[in-house]
């Protein structure tokens, strides 16, 4: 099952006899649907060579800092900036002592202080060091800035020694990641998504659109797939493979989006607008191609355009209205436009898109946003779409679920607990953190 479909996963590998294991898990993460870059420690690449994993992965593996060359593809920043998910797996005590100290001395622990991704370590050593308490105040210390612990196991032990501190079996490791990457923030509910361009033909042959790709809110399609909601996803014109556990309704319309929204928003508990809806279409579409009149190069054509029904609006318009969230658009005063269109489409929440900068927006992979709610601003910075989408889902999410039981905001701060992921305790929160609260 692809259960990490698109997900960026960077896999960081450290020094020890756990290494060889590591091999098993890039198979089993590509397996679940994810891309893997491998960052290796000088100590890691004494255990398996770095050919292995790039066979493997298939992505060059990363072991240095200093080499100009690798910086010059995808250097650290890159590197940190690419990934959804940091797991390094097997994370050895020394790794951890030298996060706990916010150490930078190599590739990996650079790409560990720069990401803004979430960060997970399967710890792997021998059970003395584990249970020592220098190691055991280093645990604490980096779960504290919300870094989450997989395992240890408990069993026999390379060294001969029987205790904790065996790194988790690969399947489990995996299975963990899974469980943190569907945080199940929607679990149960009904999510439809509007996303990519409609088209509006003049004549058989030519139509008026825009740049707007789809990848956007297909991101958003397969996030919220992710938390748990049933989704519906009701795309423009483009050519995207359909998320995994998202129903895709195709549409080329203004219309066809609007006619399709209504139908699929009975029992929505949520809409999100993404797509970038023609306002205007041709009042009427010629029947047979428009010719040119080849004696009369000035010749001019004029075109009257009517107005499209808004699909956002109507949705919001509906007595069942689902919670509304819409994107907005804009080239300047972005904030303030949004805002605008918040009230006059009657919406929960709104995506300011600043579509200006042309590296972010329309037909980028990257993009970055400001949340804006009837009484806050949430900035979201510049980075791949794909991560972006899970912020986002992740917000309106918890947004959504405090509106619904009018309670106070979701507390996300990160729990101080020497409690790790593969622990049986039932208190244990496995509620989402933003890692760097
Ligand atoms: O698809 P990508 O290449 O990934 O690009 C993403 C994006 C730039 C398209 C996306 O991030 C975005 O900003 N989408 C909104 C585009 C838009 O048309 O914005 P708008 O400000 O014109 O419309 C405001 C809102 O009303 C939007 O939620 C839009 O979906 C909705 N709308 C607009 C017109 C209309 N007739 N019906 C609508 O529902």
């Amino acid at each position: 099952m692809h259960r990490l479909n698109n997900k960026r996963i960077l896999l960081g590998i450290t020094g020890g006899i756990a290494a060889y294991k590591s091999a098993e898990l890039v198979r089993h993460i590509r397996k679940a649907g994810a891309d893997v870059h491998v960052v290796m420690t000088p100590a890691a690449c004494e255990f398996i060579t770095p050919l292995t994993l790039q066979a493997l992965s298939g992505n060059p593996v990363h072991t240095t800092m200093l080499d100009p060359k690798a910086e010059a593809g995808m250097g650290h920043i890159e590197l940190a900036r690419w990934a959804d998910v940091v797991l390094i797996a097997p994370a050895s005590a020394d790794f951890i002592a030298r996060m706990a100290a916010g150490m930078g001395n190599d590739l990996l622990s650079t790409i560990c202080l720069a990401t803004k991704a979430p960060i997970y370590l399967a710890p792997a050593m021998n059970q003395g060091m584990w249970l020592d308490s220098a190691t055991q105040k280093n645990c604490t210390t980096v779960m504290e800035r919300g870094i989450k612990l997989f395992g240890p196991d408990e069993g026999y032990q390379a060294c001969g020694d029987i205790g904790p501190g065996r790194m988790l079996d690969p399947d489990v490791i995996l299975g963990c990641l899974v469980k943190y990457l569907e945080s199940g923030l929607l679990a149960g509910k009904k999510v439809v998504i509007t996303a990519g361009p409609t088209k509006e033909a003049i004549d058989p042959v030519r139509y008026i659109s825009n740049h707007s790709s789809g990848k956007m809110g297909f991101a958003l399609a397969s996030a919220a797939a992710e938390a748990g909601a049933t989704v519906t996803l009701i795309a423009g014109p483009v050519h995207l493979p359909t998320p995994d556990r998202v129903a895709r309704v195709n549409v080329v319309t203004a219309r066809d989006m609007h006619a399709a929204a209504l139908e699929h928003t009975e029992g929505c508990d949520l809409f999100i607008g993404c797509a970038a809806v023609s306002d205007y279409r041709p009042e009427s579409i010629a029947e047979a191609k428009i010719k040119k009149d080849p004696n009369n190069p000035e010749q001019a054509l004029e075109l009257k355009l009517v107005r499209n029904p808004d699909v956002l609006a109507s949705v919001a318009a509906k007595d069942d209205r689902p919670f509304m969230v819409g994107f907005a658009a804009e080239t300047h005063q972005v904030i303030e436009y949004a805002q605008n269109k918040l009230k006059h489409k009657n919406l929960d929440l709104i995506v300011a898109n600043d579509v200006s900068d042309t590296t972010i927006g329309f037909n980028s992979d990257e993009n970055a946003v400001t949340l804006v709610g009837p009484d806050f601003e949430e900035p979201l910075p510049k980075c791949s779409k794909w991560q972006l989408a899970g912020q986002l889902i992740d917000l309106i999410a918890r947004y959504y679920n405090d509106i619904q039981q009018s309670s106070v905001q979701v507390q996300t701060q990160v729990q101080p607990s020497v409690t790790t992921e593969y622990s049986t305790d039932e208190n244990t929160d496995h509620a989402p953190e933003n890692p760097h609260s």
